[in-house]
């Protein structure tokens, strides 16, 4: 299964990722900047904030209310379809997802 990146710069980093598999741990496995994990996916830190393109929003599914309280202290700010990473588990319903990395 594929995910993709697009970074501020750009630059658009496609990678297989296996199911199961969380985005947040996709991305720091393989270097995708501007995605830390920092918590390890325990919704503490934010550094994997990401911005899901809006035609994959519906299929990433809603923020719970933990995740939500997270969202609204991203250091780049929230967006209209802002997830943690680490909550977003590779699946079928996920194969290409595209996310953008915020600046900052
Ligand atoms: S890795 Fe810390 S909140 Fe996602």
């Amino acid at each position: 299964m594929k995910a993709t990146w697009k970074l501020a710069d750009g630059r658009e980093i496609t990678l297989d990722v296996a199911e199961g598999t969380n985005l947040m741990e996709a991305a720091t496995q393989r270097g995708v900047p501007g995605i830390i994990g920092e918590c390890g996916g325990s919704m503490s830190c934010a550094t994997c904030h990401v911005v899901v393109d809006p035609g994959w929003a519906e299929r990433a599914g809603e923020p719970s209310p933990f995740e939500e309280d997270m969202l609204d202290i991203t250091e780049a700010g929230r967006q209209p379809t802002s997830r943690l990473s680490c909550q977003l588990k590779m699946g079928p319903a996920l194969d290409g997802i595209v996310v953008n990395v915020p600046q900052g």
